[in-house]
């Protein structure tokens, strides 16, 4: 992952460098560094752990230049130590690097045989050692960067500094996003445009195997076969970057307490209430074309994407295969051209998604994404972007994200259920009351905030924790298991409620609890079953239901969290509330970094 900086600037760039890498953080925050050149000679400073440790050491011994790079990294090819930190130098350059080179073995050993003394673990040390060697060989900096880049497998985004050269960048991007940032007399470059918006509104992005010189004076792009290109300036939105957490405690307080409007702000995008009618959409095929969908995701986009499946399955009676990314991209899934294949992604970034949907694409599938960033890299590669308008989403753990995408996905499933005639206007309108009933429903599973803290200060002395939930309610189980995971590092696993008894079962003592996911809906009995069979043996259950579900079925082991009412249809995106404010507080009370969990990232740009 990690993210790129580089300023060709007219004052001393490491504190914009730094003010830079502040905005992408969420791409990785194990080490930070930065170059800059001082009298034409290399200078940089690097630390291990996150920005602010750079920074500190910056405000011991600040470095002057006025050009620079920087790098805030997420740790893929040796430990995150300072030594393994960008930029990465040798005597004639420093390089920062996102992404991973694939076939930086042979390279390192075809340099090591040359004499090359490595010092770091990275596969990025071998880019910063190819590009001297060829230096060493007499190349301009541009002449060793084209010989260097068609040598690199793997998708990367590169920015080179290069001893002496006081007026001159150069950014490469293959796979990994990459920015141009224009100013006045001063040039950016950025792995994405909000990092660059304290600077300038002016873009542009770098397309797959375009390489950029960047001068005081502008910038000459060129593709993959050394042709200069242009690449369209675009104006980026100001405000996409709100580093403000309000009156909260972390990012992800202020995110989850945001829900009620951006969820509210989503439905209305695609629900006309005026008329109790879906909005139409200029989708590129009629879901009544289709006989088949596909949804592509990763982590808590994909446990979206199954809540999805049983929506469309059951409001359109359209099947859908949904897939992780990781295993869609090399599946070599057989795909009828013309179907249309959905993908879902916060941040727009994540590298299985892209590439996948790259993938279908050369399928002749009509791609259609469901994304939160505008302007992120899957918006901009998709025929048509079904947003989510949840806002720039800082905390690692997605919350506002997630519901917002649940909202999109059912809005869609209503759709295209109306365009294949498995619903009527009367269950149009009947479902549109529901999405209504959304945000003041939310809302009101917010002010059990009070009632849930307690039960995790109970969760947090466990080692292991298992959810389930059946038909909607299992994906929501397996995300309340990755938000625990994700934020307290506790041990959790969400299951299919009908599938305990074949394995996870055996799991079951007094010292596991069991978090019961069951909207009083069609499947609330065979899940109470379920349960049963677990507090028979002795499991501690945490029931999280409805008033007439706790009616029927609290047990008293652990205890019930009584949801508001809410319509089974829209329950998924309710009930991700509760599961929500179970992992902050667990994570709260362990006293764990909750906006930036260990090992994470809030965006995944590699595979
Ligand atoms: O940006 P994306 O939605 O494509 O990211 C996918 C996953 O990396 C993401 O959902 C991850 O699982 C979150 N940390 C979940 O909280």
């Amino acid at each position: 992952m990690c993210g790129i900086v580089g300023i060709v600037g007219t004052n001393p760039v490491a504190m914009q460098v730094v003010d830079a890498l502040k905005r992408l953080e969420y791409r990785g925050y194990d080490s930070a560094g930065v170059a800059t050149l001082e009298n034409g000679h290399l200078t940089r400073l690097r630390a291990e752990g996150k920005l602010r440790n750079l920074e500190l050491k910056l405000s011991q011994a600040p470095l002057t230049g006025a050009i620079g790079i920087g790098h805030t990294r997420w740790a893929t090819h040796g430990r995150p130590n300072e030594t393994n930190a960008h930029p990465h130098a040798t005597d004639k350059l420093a390089v920062v690097h996102n992404g991973i080179i694939e076939n930086f073995r042979p390279l390192k050993a075809e340099l090591t045989a040359k004499g090359v003394v490595f010092e770091t673990e990275t596969d990025t040390e071998v880019v910063a050692q190819l590009v001297t060697d060829e230096l060493r060989q007499g190349k301009t900096p541009m002449e060793a960067v084209a010989a260097t880049l068609p040598r690199l497998r793997g998708a990367f985004a590169l920015a080179f500094l290069f001893e002496g050269e006081e007026n001159q960048l150069i950014g490469a991007r293959h796979g990994a996003p990459l920015a141009v940032g224009y100013g006045e007399g001063e040039m950016y470059l950025g792995s994405d445009a909000p990092a660059l918006s304290p600077f300038t509104d002016e873009v542009s992005y770098l397309e797959d195997g375009d390489w950029a010189v960047l001068t005081r004076d502008g910038v000459e792009i060129r593709d993959a076969g050394g042709h200069p290109v242009d690449r369209p300036r675009q104006t980026i939105p100001q405000g996409q970057f709100t580093a403000n957490k309000g009156n909260h405690r972390h990012f992800m307080a202020k995110e989850i307490y945001e829900q009620p409007e951006v969820v509210a702000r989503t439905i209305a995008h695609y629900v006309d209430f005026a008329e109790g009618r879906m909005r139409p959409l200029d989708l590129p095929v009629s879901f009544a074309a289709l006989t088949r969908l596909s949804i592509t995701a990763c982590g808590g986009s994909y446990y979206a994407a199954l809540v999805a499946k049983y929506w469309f399955e059951k409001l359109a009676r359209l099947p859908v295969e949904i897939d992780v990314a990781s295993e869609f991209r090399y599946r070599e899934a057989p795909l009828e051209a013309g179907q249309l294949a959905l993908f879902v992604s916060q941040s727009g970034e994540t590298a299985d998604t892209l590439a996948s949907l790259h993938y279908a694409k050369a399928q002749g599938q009509h791609v259609v994404s469901v994304v939160n960033v505008p302007g992120s890299t899957m918006a901009r590669d998709s025929a048509v972007v079904t947003p989510t308008l949840a806002g720039p989403e800082i905390s690692v753990a997605s919350t506002k994200a997630t519901t917002c995408q649940y909202a999109v996905l059912l809005c869609l499933a209503i759709l295209a259920g109306r365009q294949r005639g498995t619903l009527s206007l009367d269950d149009e309108r009947r479902l549109v009351a529901a999405l209504a009933t959304v945000p003041g429903t939310m809302s009101d599973a917010l002010k059990l905030e009070d009632m849930i803290e307690p039960y995790a200060r109970e969760i947090a002395r466990a080692h292991d924790v298992l959810y389930m939930g059946r038909g909607t309610s299992y994906p929501v189980a397996l995300e309340g298991a990755l938000k625990l995971k994700e934020l307290s590092y506790i041990h959790a696993e969400g299951y299919a409620a009908g599938e305990f008894k074949h394995g996870p079962i055996a799991l079951i003592d007094e010292t596991v609890p069991v978090i019961v996911i069951a909207p009083h809906d069609a499947v609330f009995e065979k899940t109470v079953s379920n349960m049963q069979e677990v507090a028979a043996r002795g499991g501690r259950i945490l029931l999280i239901t409805d008033a007439l579900g706790s009616q029927e079925a609290a047990m008293d082991t652990m205890g019930t969290i009584v949801m508001p009412d809410c319509d089974p249809v829209v329950a998924p995106i309710v009930y991700a509330v509760a599961v929500q404010l179970l992992a902050y507080h667990t994570a709260v009370f362990m006293g764990k970094d909750v906006d930036q969990p260990r090992n994470l990232a809030k965006s995944v740009t590699v595979e």
